[in-house]
C-alpha cells in the first residue's frame, strides 16, 4: 500500500504550505494534518505561546521545516499557500504586551499578505469570533459587524484582528489576491496551553488537580466549544474552496453550553473532587456565544462531528499526561 504522503506527491497535489503560529494549539494541529496530506509544511514561529514541544513529533519528517521568526518582520520564502494563524488568542497572553499583539496582527497581515502578493500564494486568516465582540445579535451570522470596545483591554486583539481583516479585503480589491478569512469560535483539545486561563483547559487543569474551579460571574453567560480536528477540518475546507469563498466565515460548533454546564461536565468525565467558586466577571466578557454556521454548511459542506463529551475525553487525557511528565 503506497502511505497517504507518498500518494499526495504522485498525483501532484502536493504543495509548498507555510503556517505562521504553527508551533501554536491550532497551527501545529493544522501542520501535522498537511503533512499526512503529503505536502511541504514550513512552521513558522517566535514560540512567543507556541512551543517546540508542540511540533517536536514532526521535527525529523522529511518534508517539514521549522523557522523561528517573528511576523512582525517581513519574510521572503516560495510558498504555494500561508495559514496565517500566529497571534496570541487568550487574554492573558494578549495583554501581556498588548502594543505587541496589535503589531502580530496588523504588521504581521501585512507582511504575510505582502509575501503572498510577491509569490501569487492563497492566503487564509485566522480571525476570530472576537471581531463581533460582546454582540447584541444572537447566534452571530458573518453579516453582523459586531459591537467592539475600542479602547478596552481586549481590543488589542479585537481590533487587531479586526484590522487584519480589513487588510485581506483591501488587499483582496486592490490587488486581486487569493483571500480566505475564517472567524474561528472558541475551539479547544490537545496542546492547548495548560497555564492560559482559557476556560476548557483552565476547569480541566484545576479538576485534575483537585483544585477549586473558578467560574466568573454566575457561570450563566454561555460558549460554544469546537473540537480542534474539526476546526482543522473547516480551516483547510475553506482554504481548499473555489476562489470565490473568499469569507469571512465562521468556523465552530454552534452547540451552546453555560459556563456552569461546562464546569459540571469535567467534574464529571475527570471524577474530580473540585467545587466550584465564583469570582467577578472580567471586563468585556462577552454574555453570549455562539456562531451561525450556515455559510460553512452550504459552501464548503462542512460542520463539527465531534461531540462535547467526545472531545472532552481527548482533552482530558491530553492533560494527563502532561501533568504526569510535569511531576516526573
Ligand atoms: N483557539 C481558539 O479558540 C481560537 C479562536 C479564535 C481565533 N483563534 C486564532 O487562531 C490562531 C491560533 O490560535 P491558538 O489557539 O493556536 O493560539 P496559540 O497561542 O497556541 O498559537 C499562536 C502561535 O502564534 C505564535 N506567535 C505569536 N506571536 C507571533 C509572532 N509575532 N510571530 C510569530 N509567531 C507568533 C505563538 O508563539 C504561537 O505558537 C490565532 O491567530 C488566534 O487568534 C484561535
Amino acid at each position: 500500500m503506497i502511505p497517504q504522503a507518498e500518494k499526495g506527491k504522485q498525483m501532484h497535489l502536493s504543495k509548498r504550505i507555510m503556517v505562521t503560529g504553527g508551533c501554536g494549539f491550532l497551527g501545529s494541529h493544522l501542520c501535522e494534518r498537511l503533512l499526512e496530506q503529503g505536502h511541504d509544511v514550513l512552521c513558522v514561529d517566535n514560540c512567543f505561546t507556541g512551543t517546540k514541544r508542540n511540533i517536536r513529533h514532526l521535527l525529523n519528517h522529511p518534508d517539514f521545516e521549522f523557522i523561528r521568526h517573528d511576523v512582525t518582520f517581513p519574510l521572503y520564502l516560495e510558498v504555494d499557500e500561508i495559514y496565517n494563524m500566529a497571534c496570541p488568542a487568550s487574554p492573558i497572553h494578549y495583554q501581556f504586551d498588548p502594543v505587541q499583539t496589535t503589531k502580530t496582527s496588523v504588521h504581521g497581515a501585512i507582511n504575510m499578505l505582502g509575501l503572498a502578493k510577491r509569490v501569487r500564494a492563497r492566503i487564509l486568516q485566522a480571525s476570530t469570533s472576537e471581531v463581533y465582540g460582546d454582540p447584541e445579535v444572537h447566534p452571530q451570522p458573518e453579516s453582523y459587524w459586531g459591537r467592539v470596545n475600542p479602547i478596552g483591554i481586549r481590543s488589542c486583539y479585537d481590533e487587531g484582528k479586526r484590522c487584519a481583516e480589513t487588510l485581506f479585503f483591501d488587499y483582496y480589491r486592490q490587488h486581486r489576491l487569493k483571500i480566505k478569512v475564517a472567524r474561528i469560535f472558541n475551539t479547544y483539545g490537545p496542546r492547548m496551553h495548560p497555564n492560559d486561563g482559557r476556560v476548557v483547559s483552565n476547569f480541566i487543569v484545576q479538576a485534575l488537580k483537585n483544585e477549586p474551579i473558578t467560574v466568573f460571574g454566575q457561570g450563566q453567560q454561555t460558549r460554544s466549544f469546537c473540537y480542534v480536528d474539526d476546526l482543522i477540518e473547516g480551516l483547510i475546507g475553506l482554504m481548499n474552496s473555489s476562489d470565490e469563498m473568499i469569507g469571512p466565515v465562521n468556523l465552530g460548533n454552534p452547540a451552546e453550553f453555560t459556563i456552569m454546564e461546562l464546569a459540571r461536565k469535567v467534574i464529571e468525565l475527570t471524577g474530580s473532587a473540585s467545587e466550584v467558586i465564583y469570582k467577578p466577571l472580567p471586563q468585556d466578557d462577552p454574555r453570549q456565544r455562539k456562531p451561525d454556521i450556515a455559510l460553512a454548511r452550504k459552501e464548503l459542506q462542512w460542520q463539527p462531528v465531534v461531540g462535547l463529551d467526545e472531545g472532552l475525553k481527548k482533552t482530558i487525557a491530553y492533560f494527563e499526561r502532561l501533568l504526569e511528565e510535569e511531576n516526573r
